[in-house]
């Protein structure tokens, strides 16, 4: 590359770089609140629920009983919170639903399990307090 072009290329990266930082949303209290909870949801519920959240994941082709979706605020706000953490912590089958909603309390603390189902009702954009 001669001396010219890599001029012109750091100038590009640098506008690239500006760029992005424009597009780049200001971080709200709202985003700090469910940071982890969003970070635990991409990581462990995705892959049923979905990277949007309303229950097309992956697996769902494929599972004989869909995924919730957890967008839909009809269907989530009819969920109280008790059978949220409920079932986040002991799977499906502790509501009466089905076994392949895995349980996971093994895996995050009771602080974590309350911060996803605060996070799922910030989804939802569904009922909060029942
Ligand atoms: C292996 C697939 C799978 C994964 C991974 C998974 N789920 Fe589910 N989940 C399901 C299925 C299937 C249902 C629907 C169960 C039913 O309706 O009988 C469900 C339902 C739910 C419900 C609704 C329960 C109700 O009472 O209707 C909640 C809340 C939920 N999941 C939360 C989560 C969270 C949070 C995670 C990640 C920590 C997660 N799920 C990961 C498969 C999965």
């Amino acid at each position: 590359m001669n001396s010219r072009n890599s001029i012109s290329f750091s100038w590009l990266t640098g506008i690239g770089l500006a760029s992005l930082l424009v597009f780049m949303e200001p971080a709200t209290a709202a985003d700090d609140q469910f940071k982890h909870a969003e970070r635990l949801y991409d990581t462990y519920c995705t892959q049923c629920h979905g990277v949007n959240r309303n229950g097309n994941g992956l697996n769902s082709a494929f599972m004989s009983v869909q995924p919730r979706d957890h967008s839909d605020a009809k269907g989530m706000g009819d969920i109280p919170n008790s059978e949220i953490i409920d079932v986040i912590k002991k799977g499906g089958l502790a509501a009466n639903k089905s076994v392949l909603m895995p349980a996971w309390g093994g895996v995050f603390s009771d602080e974590e399990v309350s911060q996803l189902a605060a996070y799922l009702r910030h989804v939802c954009k569904c009922g909060s307090d029942q």
